[in-house]
């Protein structure tokens, strides 16, 4: 398949206040395409909005928070008087939660499920009609290798990802005859602000993982999985290494991972 190219893709990418998605946004602008970057918090967005200046591409900001319905409205209102077309919708927003599901209230799960999933399918629902102008359209959703196998203590998150991955399946399939691609990127532990922003979380409670990757090679990835309309990627060795363990020896890894929780 011909590669796609990003020069001028008009593309809106959520969570682009920090992190993969700060970084995605720059590298996007790098090769020329136009960005609706999004996230509540609007003085980064107005710092990324300056960093990405004399960029070959455009950046175009809105703030607001993504699980609300009036903001996604305002997103696709926005895309659709700048660009009159949708190119690429990254679903990149999002936020996590660490503990024992006994110990959590039904807030913590009702929270993450809304940024997490509703929020993202939401989003992509509006951008439809959008995506059916765009040229070679595609929908890059970041995943986890958490969307691929379970651990302990992250149950909300685990099952937030998962549907995120269901969901994106199934859509894949309905979406081939217009020709919209479904694609996925799934990292494992990357270096951002995704510890500090956890939902209801205690500050004492640790996430477990082996090694991490910068934002900046997450975000190239994700460049290479658009450019490239790989359908489902996961990024490191050690998450390959897990979901390959959880499929072949599904019960020694689920002892090994007992004993890290
Ligand atoms: N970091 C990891 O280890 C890791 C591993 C696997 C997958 N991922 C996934 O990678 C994606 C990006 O995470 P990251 O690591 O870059 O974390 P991050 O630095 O915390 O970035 C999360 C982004 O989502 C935005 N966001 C959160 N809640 C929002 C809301 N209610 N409305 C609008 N925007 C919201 C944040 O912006 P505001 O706070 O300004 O709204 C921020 O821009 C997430 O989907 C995450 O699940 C991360």
């Amino acid at each position: 398949m011909a590669r796609r190219d990003l020069k001028n893709a008009r593309i809106i990418l959520t969570g682009a206040s920090s992190g993969i998605g700060r970084e995605l946004t720059i590298q996007l602008c790098r090769r020329g395409a136009s960005v609706l970057a999004t996230a509540r918090r609007l003085e980064r967005l107005q710092e990324l909005e300056h960093v990405c200046h004399n960029l070959p591409g455009k950046i175009h900001i809105l703030a607001g928070d993504l699980t609300c319905e009036k903001h996604r409205q305002a997103i696709v209102d926005e895309t659709a008087s700048r660009f009159h077309g949708l190119d690429c919708l990254v679903n990149n927003a999002g936020a996590g939660a660490i503990g024992r599901f006994d110990d959590a209230t039904s807030d913590r799960l009702r929270k993450v499920m809304e940024i997490d999933f509703f929020a993202p399918v939401e989003l992509t629902r509006l951008c439809l009609p959008l995506l059916e102008r765009g040229i070679r359209p595609a929908i890059l959703n970041i995943g986890s290798v958490l969307s691929h196998r379970a651990v302990p203590n992250k149950s909300e998150y685990c099952a937030a990802k998962f549907a995120m991955r269901g969901w994106a399946e199934s859509l894949r399939v309905e979406l081939a005859r217009k020709k919209i691609e479904v694609l996925m990127l799934s990292p494992s532990t990357t270096r951002s602000e995704f510890l500090e922003s956890l939902v209801e979380t205690n500050a004492d409670e640790k996430s477990q993982s082996l090694g991490s990757m910068s934002s900046e090679r997450v975000a190239q990835l994700a460049i290479s999985t658009l450019v490239r309309s790989k359908r489902e990627m996961i990024i490191s060795l050690g998450g390959k290494a897990l979901v390959w363990a959880g499929r072949l020896f599904p019960r020694i890894t689920d002892r090994v991972l007992g004993r890290f929780a």
